[in-house]
């Protein structure tokens, strides 16, 4: 296997030092720094409703129908590119703007963005087996072997987090990419480092919600490479 990738105390100061968690629909916004770790889902949705992370996501179409659909799952959005935050927010404000969506409504008050590093926010500020599911869509190829490193399946920490925080027998990994290389990689990576396995996608999965990456792609007719994965 190729060069793991080195991540440090120092890289995470540089790259979260801003760190938020954003909740749209109040315009309330607040350091990650001020949140007690590990967080308290109860406390920061005003709910018990299962909890499932979207990591990496861009301009933000999953989230907002993932959330629109399922009303009675938190989701919680990580996102370390403020400039996709900002798009995401704007994307859900323009949303509930143009459906005259009133703010007391309850709708998208399961949502929540983080933005913030996708491994510091799961090794640093999620608990054991309290997530239901985990969405990475299109995750980031570095497609030169010098820049290979930087994948975020590389990441020993991030796959060990992967496995503490999904619940045993329901958590479930859902990852979508058009990169086969990549793909095969990310297949490997999590048979070796994790306790998932993967499983046949049913019919409750999330396949009819595209994501940005996948509607241009689904034009462009490139090959898109699904796999899905549960805790054991
Ligand atoms: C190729 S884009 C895919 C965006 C979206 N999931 C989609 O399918 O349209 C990958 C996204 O992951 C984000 N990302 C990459 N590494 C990340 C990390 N370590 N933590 C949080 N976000 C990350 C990037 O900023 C980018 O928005």
């Amino acid at each position: 296997m190729n060069a793991e990738p080195r991540y440090t105390d120092q890289y995470y100061k540089c790259t979260t030092r801003q760190s938020q968690i954003i909740d749209v629909v109040h315009g309330k916004t607040v350091p990650l720094n001020d949140i007690p770790s590990p967080i308290d889902w109860k406390e920061l949705f005003c709910n018990t409703h299962p909890v499932e992370i979207e990591i990496g996501f861009g301009k933000g179409r999953f989230l907002l129908e993932a959330a629109k659909e399922f009303a009675d799952v938190n989701f919680i959005g990580v996102e370390r590119a403020q400039k996709y935050v900002e798009l995401t927010r704007q994307r859900f404000l323009k949303y509930m703007q143009h459906y005259a969506v009133d703010r007391e409504s309850g709708t998208f008050e399961n949502v929540r963005l983080a933005w913030t590093d996708a491994n510091y926010f799961l090794s640093r500020y999620v608990r054991d087996a309290s997530v239901n599911a985990i969405h990475i869509y299109f995750p980031d190829p570095w497609p030169k072997p010098r820049q290979q490193k930087r994948r975020i399946f590389r990441n020993k920490e991030f796959l060990s987090a992967i496995s503490r925080t999904l619940k045993s027998n329901v958590g479930r990994l859902f990852v979508v990419t058009d990169f086969a290389e990549y793909f095969n990689e990310i297949q490997e990576r999590i048979g070796t480092h994790t306790t998932l396995k993967p499983v046949p996608h049913n019919s409750d999965d999330y396949q009819h919600i595209a994501t940005n990456f996948e509607i241009k792609y689904q034009i462009e007719g490139r090959e898109i490479y699904r796999a899905v994965y549960e805790k054991m």
